[in-house]
């Protein structure tokens, strides 16, 4: 077996399964489950309806760079969402979710033979963590700071750690903090990547659910403000899952530096994780049309500003800059995770939030 298995954490959500086990729920409360970072809305019907009029595309074998009407859909998604000018034919690939193609992203690109460090946000996805460990990298985890509305502290990782770093991930707007990375940090994180060589895989899959006037700064968006218009070094992963509420379709995009880009369509060829030409076409209807995303974005704001303030009488939480996560502080003096707990769950009784 490969001995690098041995050394993945068991997934959060097994872990919680078993902290369940032998937990009987008061039957007085409806369950609302707090697991899982899931979309809640409604599948656009336009989208189903994509999906199934694209039948007839089973019948045959996909291409691993995708329909070019679907990268031209996602060429015109960044232009007009960020305002910039991405090659369809040499900066940009589909990917079957973000979730895969950041895990696939990290085996195309670690050298595992040179001690190869992946730098990762803490809090984090566990995707990062896995995705480092077996492609043979050790993971460091940079903290954020919650007195600085979570931003991550880079300046943490000791130059040492830079030295061996590979690939970096960020996460903006952040799973579960919300924050969304300043221009100012990606000018820093620029400078570290030119002095050291790492990739920085920026992952963005919650960039269209934010509760400021202004959305989310993108990677390539800082990039190219910055003046690096190849986005060397540099690849974003998009995700519909959340801004189009199909986590069940896996659909999203990569794009970046093109020399990276053909690396990852080499690795992805001989994987095997073409999209479905039936997902492919729903997909281009899917990055179509803005009016689903606005209508499913007023949604979430108006659930946030239901529920925040009235979780905030009894937990330390506070509006997000984006993303569906309230990121709970538990450091109130005489608190503990279970009184926390109960006092959400009546929390969000008393706000009668639904799904
Ligand atoms: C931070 C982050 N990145 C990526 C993903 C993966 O999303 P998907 O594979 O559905 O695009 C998730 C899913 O919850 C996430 O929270």
């Amino acid at each position: 077996m490969n001995p690098l298995l041995d050394r993945l954490q068991p997934y959060p959500f097994e872990r919680l399964r078993q902290l369940f086990v032998g937990v009987t729920p008061n039957p007085d409360y409806r369950p609302i489950s707090l697991g899982i970072g899931e979309p809640k809305h409604p599948t656009p019907q336009f989208i189903k309806d994509a999906l199934t009029g694209a039948l007839d595309g089973l019948s045959s074998y996909p291409g691993t760079a995708g329909d070019p009407h679907l990268r031209d859909t996602f060429r015109r998604w960044l232009q007009t969402r960020y305002g910039l000018a991405v090659d369809a034919n040499t900066q940009m690939l589909p990917v079957n979710g973000s979730r895969e193609a950041l895990f696939a992203f990290a085996q195309t690109v670690i050298d595992p033979g040179k001690k190869p460090v992946v730098v990762c946000p803490n809090p984090f996805y566990q995707i990062y963590e896995g995705a480092a460990l077996l492609a043979g990298a050790d993971a460091w985890y940079a903290p954020s700071d919650p007195a600085r509305n979570f931003a991550v502290d880079w300046d943490s990782v000791p130059v040492d750690v830079w030295a061996r770093t590979q690939l970096l991930f960020v996460c903006s707007p952040g799973n579960p903090t919300g924050a969304v990375m300043p221009l100012a940090e990606w000018k820093k994180l620029f400078e570290l990547s030119d002095r050291f060589g790492f990739v920085i895989a920026s992952d963005e899959c919650y960039s269209e659910i934010y509760f400021r006037d202004e959305p989310p700064l993108g990677g390539l968006q800082a990039a190219a403000k910055l003046g690096r218009p190849d986005f060397r070094n540099l690849v974003s992963f998009t995700s519909l899952s959340k801004r189009s509420n199909v986590p069940g379709m896996r659909s999203g995009f990569v794009a970046g530096d093109s020399a990276l880009m053909k690396k990852f369509l080499l690795y992805r060829t001989y994987h095997g994780s073409a999209m479905s030409p039936v997902v492919q076409q729903a997909s281009i209807a899917a990055w179509g049309d803005e009016k689903h995303v606005v209508e499913n974005r007023t949604l979430y704001r108006q659930k946030f500003a239901e529920v925040t303030p009235m979780l905030a009488q009894v937990l330390d939480v506070q509006l997000p800059d984006a993303g569906f996560y309230l990121w709970a502080g538990v450091n109130r003096p005489g608190t503990n995770p279970a009184t926390l707990l109960h006092r959400l769950a009546l929390g969000i009784r008393a706000a009668g939030v639904r799904g």
